[in-house]
């Protein structure tokens, strides 16, 4: 009898999401649970992109635009490109799928880094890809430098999260803008920008000011945070015209909904949403590391991070912080999934959630590490 599935797919290890919380309420019984577990944005969705999902509901029986013209010639102009040079998808996620599935085989090789978004060696392996990690640099940031010297002859692709999740540290302009003049010309790079909106350091830049550098560049960016639409499902890819006509040639014919092409065009011109967004942001995350900083004595640390979460160094294993925080309500993700079992992902929820996971935190702590040292 034929295998049911071959080998990749059966050691296919697949991605767990952050718990819901009705799951966890329903489970524990308990209600007026937070979630900070999914890099979700706190404020909601962006209203404007509320108003115009709420009109199409009305349209729900028929098909949605296949091309999503609006939606990419929103982004088109949003950063001064050709509608051709832009790929819309179920989330920026389906956006790396299709990158995948369109421009390698079996044959091919991925070169990611150590700890980086599970889901590209998700992807690449039900390709049937060998995938290949670059160890990274401390703090927990990517080294380029590695990655360029993973890069074999069969590699066709190679995924860089600037900023990364789930560590939050980012690589400067003129580090990537090297790497990218490094990498073989045949070689595609995945610049992942899911975080752009929140980077405040100076010495960053997006990939889309490096596209003379590189040809076979796609930068990947996405409506599911800083635009507050994960549950609505829209990102995007942007690189050259000859890329994205193979991509949509692999694409599903309505891959984004009615309401998230028009939620997410609408989202785009939210200007003040976003700020507002990054402002909250920065308040909550600079309260949870004040926070965190009363716990350095039992061994509590953080990544620095440009991002709207914190990898957060535990002094016990990061599931038991997890376990004992679910019991308050409170979802954070732990990591050991990722290989950093020392450490818990904090989203940055308003301020008032992260005073309640830090007060949380300082209730479950001293009894964990109590118990480790027993
Ligand atoms: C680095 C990175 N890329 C892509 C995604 C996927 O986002 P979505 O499919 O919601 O656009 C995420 C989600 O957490 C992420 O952290």
């Amino acid at each position: 009898m034929k295998a049911l599935v071959g080998e990749h797919i059966e050691t296919l290890k697949p991605y767990v999401p952050g718990k819901p919380i009705e799951e966890l309420e329903r489970e524990l019984g308990i209600e007026g649970s937070i979630k900070l577990a999914s890099n979700e944005n706190p404020l909601g969705p962006s209203p404007k992109a509320t108003e115009a999902a709420r009109a199409l509901l009305e349209k729900g029986h028929i098909y949605p635009d296949g091309a999503a013209h609006r939606l990419r010639a929103a982004v088109a102009k949003f950063h001064g490109v050709s509608p051709d040079e832009v790929i819309t998808g179920n989330g920026s996620n389906e956006v790396l799928t299709i990158a995948v599935r369109t421009f390698c085989t079996a044959d091919d090789e991925a070169v990611v880094s150590q700890y980086s978004f599970a889901a590209y060696p998700i992807i690449c392996q039900a390709q049937g890809m060998t995938i290949h990690r670059a160890p990274m640099k401390e703090p927990l940031t990517f080294d380029l430098k590695a990655m360029a010297e993973t890069i074999t002859p069969k590699t066709k692709i190679v995924f860089v999260a600037n900023p990364n999740n789930p560590t939050g540290t980012y690589v400067p302009a003129d580090e990537l803008r090297w790497f990218l003049g490094e990498v073989p010309d045949d070689v595609i790079v995945v610049v992942d920008e899911a975080y752009h909106e929140y980077v405040q350091a100076e010495d960053y830049a997006s990939a889309e000011t490096m596209r003379d550098v590189h040809e076979r560049l796609i930068i990947c960016r996405t409506f599911s945070k800083c635009y507050g639409l994960a549950g609505i499902r829209a990102g995007y890819g942007i690189a050259p015209a000859a890329l994205i006509d193979r991509m949509n040639r692999v694409r599903e014919p309505f891959n984004v909904n009615l309401l998230a092409q028009d939620a997410a065009a609408a989202a785009l011109d939210d200007l003040a949403f976003v700020e507002r967004s990054v402002a909250i942001n920065e308040e909550g995350r600079g309260i949870l590391e004040e926070g965190l900083s009363a716990l350095a004595d039992s061994g509590v640390s953080w990544i620095p991070s440009q991002t709207n979460f914190l990898l957060v160094k535990v002094p016990v294993e990061g599931v038991k912080v997890y376990d004992a925080l679910l019991r308050k309500g409170v979802i954070v993700r732990p990591m050991a999934g990722y290989g950093l079992g020392d450490y818990v992902r904090i989203s940055i929820g308003t301020p008032d959630e992260v005073r309640r996971c830090l007060n949380s935190l300082y209730e479950v702590l001293p009894t964990l590490v109590q118990r480790e040292e027993a």
